[in-house]
């Protein structure tokens, strides 16, 4: 018997993902053209895995008002957004052009491109756009690690009581053990971590999920 989370081989993995995270065929189209079009940047993509859970705490939570930080070429919007309540919304905040193109053409053809809207900028500026009021279901923060505590920060008084923020690569492959003095991306996640442990407005949990991700329930 283990006490602690399975380390995963590439065979365990792939039996893990073919196991209820198989990705459908315009999933797996969109996988293999961020790779081909993106090939350096891909890596930041989220697991198949993490899209499954994505989806299916999207709909366990009947989510009708989601919020996403970081869309990159648009697989956990995807996933966001075919778990929705009918009626339901996601506003995706990204930097970049080039990679939500790619986005969006992927929500039009998977029929969920009515359900997103997306608001090119500095997240720590259009975030500020949003109702400063508390009715969000969910929000899932991925974007520069620099900025995690400031989305946080903006996001949970935004929160309903009730509602779930699901922050990405809270473990960043490892270096939060052993950061660099240099390695603003590996301080800002530490420092991150260490807020959101001391924030009485949250209950979190840190769970091993590809490169970890926190759930924190709003109280
Ligand atoms: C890790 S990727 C997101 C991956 C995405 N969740 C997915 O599943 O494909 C990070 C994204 O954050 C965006 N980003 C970086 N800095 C940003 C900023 N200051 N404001 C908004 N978005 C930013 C990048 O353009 C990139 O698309």
């Amino acid at each position: 018997m283990s006490l602690r989370t399975l380390s995963l081989t590439d065979e365990l993995h792939a039996y893990l993902v073919a196991h209820g995270s198989t990705p459908d065929p315009l999933t797996a189209d969109l996988m293999a053209e961020t790779l081909s079009a993106l090939p350096k940047a891909a890596g930041m993509q989220v697991a198949p895995e993490q899209a499954a859970f994505l989806t299916f705490i999207t709909r366990l939570l009947n989510v009708r008002n989601a919020v996403e930080v970081g869309t990159f070429t648009g697989l956990s919007s995807l996933s966001i957004a075919r778990g929705l309540a009918p009626g339901g919304k996601l506003v995706c905040f990204d930097i970049s052009d080039e990679y939500t193109s790619l986005a969006r053409r992927y929500w039009e053809r998977a029929g969920v491109a009515d359900r997103i809207e997306l608001r090119i900028g500095p997240a720590a500026q259009t975030l500020a756009g949003l109702p400063e009021e508390p009715y969000l279901d969910l929000a899932f923060i991925d974007a520069d690690k620099e900025s995690y505590a400031t989305y946080w920060s903006l996001l949970v008084p935004r929160m309903r009581s009730g509602g779930l923020i699901a922050v990405d690569n809270v473990l960043w492959h490892g270096r939060v053990l052993t950061p660099a003095a240099d390695d603003l991306a590996t301080q800002a996640i530490i420092a991150f971590n260490e807020m959101v442990l001391t924030d009485d407005r949250v209950e979190a949990v840190m769970l091993p999920l590809a490169d970890g991700v926190t759930l924190a329930r709003v109280r």
